[in-house]
Order: structure tokens, then C-alpha cells, then sequence
């Protein structure tokens, strides 16, 4: 450190921006299988037990533990900000701010002093801020749809994840700060580089560790425990009543383009439209517009074969309630071969159908 450069300790700055939804409070059902030794806040606010949500969160938890930067990509609606709060809890870095900024919300020209501050007369009227890199000193930052990114400032982010220092706005000296980035995007960054609206030097320094969250149509039962917690959160003071037959098989027919956010706002209204004994009468249509159970855009280079098998055969048991021979049908391959790699995969024993 010269004499020359800003230093930001942990601690230093005031306020802790949280990115976690006030509303996001309540439902402490996540199952057990879940959670690790350590119960973190946002371990208990993420809900379902679905193999592939399982997995997605042991890869986060294993993340956790490093300190190297993330790129989180996901659909939107799939808990990208829970799962980054998830992280933080669960890192070394867990007590220190979390920060969140999201790259769409913020106008392009006023992001650059989002991120990095200014000084006193950088422009006319500048105050002097200190930027969320540096309230976020010793934690977390989480730049959520990195994708809309402005490419002039692409550059800047990147000097930042090699050299961990950064300029504000009208100065000369560099702040060393000591934070962890988590980018998310809901769009590959991949195909915006090969558009050429997202730097590929910065696409590859981001992608230190690549994580996933799964589609909500590829997580099985957990539509319907998400549902009922839903319920639950929507009805109270009161108990709520339980979901119809019929409501619960188009739940679980539906394709869930918005994931977990449209299935919140649908048992919002459910609960709302709820006149009798059960939640979802006649008056509750789910549009079927949407991607198709078959949809890949999870996927990314850098997931290894075997992992890429482990996947495809765990959200095959889930759309097919755990029957081994409907998967078989499925992945074209016999019986017993599904029993073999369900086996040599460590995947967890026969379900009830
Ligand atoms: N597994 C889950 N259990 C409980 N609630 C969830 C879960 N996943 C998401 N949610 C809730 O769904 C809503 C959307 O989640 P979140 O904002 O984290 O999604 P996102 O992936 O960041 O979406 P976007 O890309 O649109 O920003 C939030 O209210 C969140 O609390
Ligand atoms: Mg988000």
C-alpha cells in the first residue's frame, strides 16, 4: 500500500445494504437434507428438497468456503439474490456487509459512481460518495444482471477483480478495498459475448466459479412444498387451507417461465380468491406459455461430463416422481443401466411415488 492509494478496512463504512427482499421473512420448512451443520438465515429462507436443487446448493455451499469470485447464472425468478446471500452467510465473510447493486436498475450514466463513488466536484453538484465496492469492504457485493453491464464500464470492473483497487469518480489515487464479487445474470453472458456486448476477457475473470440454480419446472415436488409455504406465508394469521386435488396437478403441470416469483405471485392470488375449504377453485387459470421441460440454457461449458450426466439423471427422476422406468424410456437407456449410474452417482435411494 503506498502512500498514495485509499484504503477501505472491513467494518469502516456504516450502513449494511441488504439484498435480500424485505418480504422475504417466514417459512423455516426448508427440509433438513438441506441444510448443513451450519444454519444460516438465508439456508432457512430457501425452500425444496428436489435433487437438483439439492445440488445446486452443495456446489454454493462449496463455493462458500473459497473466497474466488462467482458467476451465479440462472432464469430469472429462480433465487439468484437468496442463494448470493446463502454464499455470503456461509463464507468467512458472513458478519460483514453484503451489498447488492443491479446493472439494469441503475441509470447508465449515475452507475459508475454506483459502484466506485466520486469526490467532492467531480461534477456539478458532486457531494462526495464512497460507491457500494466500498460499503461492501470485507464482505460481499453482488452485481446482479451483469449482463446490461455498460461496456465502457466493463473495463473498469475487470481492473478492479485484478488489481482489487478502483477509482472513484474525479480521483487519481486508487482505493484497495477487499471484497468478493458475486455477479448473477438471467442471460448468458456467454451469447453476449459472442454480440459483442459483453467483454470476453471480463466473461473469463468473472467465471472463476460457475454456479446454476435450476429451473423451477425441473425441481419436481418442491413446486408443491414451495405452494404451501406460500400459502401459509399468504394466509396468516390464519392456517390456510389446504390445496385442491386439481390445483395441485395443474401446479404441477405448469411450466414456470417465471419460476419461483410467478408461482409466489400466483398463491398470492390463490389465497386471496380463496372462498371456501380449499385454495384453488375453478377461477384460477396458470397461462402455459413458456419453455418446455427440455429446456437447457442451465447449461454451460466448464460443467463436466460426469456432472452433466449426474444432472440430466436427477431432473429425469424428478419429472418422472422418482419411477426408474419411465427415466429409462426418457434417456433411452435400459433399466438397469439407470440403476447402475443412480448408484455409482451417490443419488439418494428410491422414492415414493
Ligand atoms: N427456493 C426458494 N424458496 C423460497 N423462496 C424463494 C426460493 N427461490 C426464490 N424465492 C423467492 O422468489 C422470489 C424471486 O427470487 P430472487 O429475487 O432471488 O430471484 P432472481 O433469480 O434473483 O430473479 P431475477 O433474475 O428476476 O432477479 C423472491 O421473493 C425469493 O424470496
Ligand atoms: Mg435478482
Amino acid at each position: 500500500m503506498t502512500g498514495q492509494q485509499n484504503a477501505i478496512e472491513a467494518g469502516q463504512m456504516l450502513p449494511i445494504a441488504q439484498c435480500v427482499p424485505a418480504n422475504a421473512k417466514a417459512s423455516t420448512r426448508t427440509s433438513t437434507a438441506a441444510r448443513t451443520a451450519v444454519s444460516t438465515a438465508a439456508s432457512n429462507l430457501i425452500i425444496g428438497s428436489s435433487p437438483a436443487l439439492l445440488q445446486a446448493l452443495e456446489r454454493a455451499r462449496q463455493a462458500a468456503r473459497s473466497d474466488a469470485d462467482i458467476l451465479l447464472e440462472a432464469e430469472s425468478g429462480t433465487g439468484k439474490e437468496l442463494l448470493a446471500r446463502l454464499i455470503h452467510d456461509e463464507s468467512p465473510r458472513a458478519g460483514k456487509p453484503f451489498v447488492g447493486i443491479n446493472c439494469a436498475a441503475v441509470p447508465e450514466a449515475l452507475l459508475e459512481s454506483e459502484m466506485f463513488g466520486h469526490v467532492r466536484g467531480a461534477f456539478t453538484g458532486a457531494v462526495g460518495t464512497a460507491g457500494k465496492f466500498a460499503l461492501a469492504a470485507g464482505g460481499t457485493l453482488l452485481l446482479d444482471e451483469i449482463g446490461e453491464l455498460p461496456l465502457a464500464l466493463q473495463p473498469k470492473l475487470l481492473r478492479f477483480l485484478q488489481e482489487r483497487e478502483f477509482y472513484r469518480l474525479g480521483d487519481t489515487r486508487p482505493v484497495k478495498v477487499d471484497v468478493r464479487v458475486i455477479a448473477s445474470t438471467n442471460r448468458s453472458l456467454q451469447l453476449l459475448v459472442t454480440e459483442g456486448r459483453f467483454r470476453e476477457d471480463l466473461y473469463y475473470r468473472l467465471n472463476v466459479i460457475p454456479l446454476a440454480l435450476p429451473p423451477l419446472r425441473l425441481r419436481g415436488d418442491d413446486v408443491i412444498e414451495l405452494a404451501e409455504s406460500f400459502a401459509a406465508k399468504f394466509s396468516t394469521p390464519h392456517p390456510p387451507p389446504p390445496l385442491s386435488e386439481s390445483f395441485r396437478a395443474a401446479l404441477r403441470a405448469h411450466p414456470w417461465p417465471g419460476n419461483v416469483r410467478e408461482l409466489a405471485n400466483t398463491m398470492r392470488r390463490a389465497v386471496a380468491m380463496c372462498d371456501g375449504a380449499q385454495i384453488g377453485g375453478p377461477g384460477l387459470p396458470l397461462s402455459h406459455a413458456g419453455p418446455a421441460l427440455g429446456d437447457v440454457r442451465w447449461l454451460r461449458p466448464g460443467l463436466s461430463l460426469r456432472e452433466l450426466e449426474k444432472t440430466l439423471l436427477q431432473i429425469t427422476l424428478d419429472a418422472t416422481a422418482g419411477n426408474r422406468t419411465h427415466a429409462a424410456e426418457l434417456l433411452g437407456i435400459s433399466l438397469r443401466t439407470v440403476r447402475n449410474k443412480i448408484r455409482q452417482h451417490g443419488l439418494p435411494p428410491r422414492r415414493a411415488l
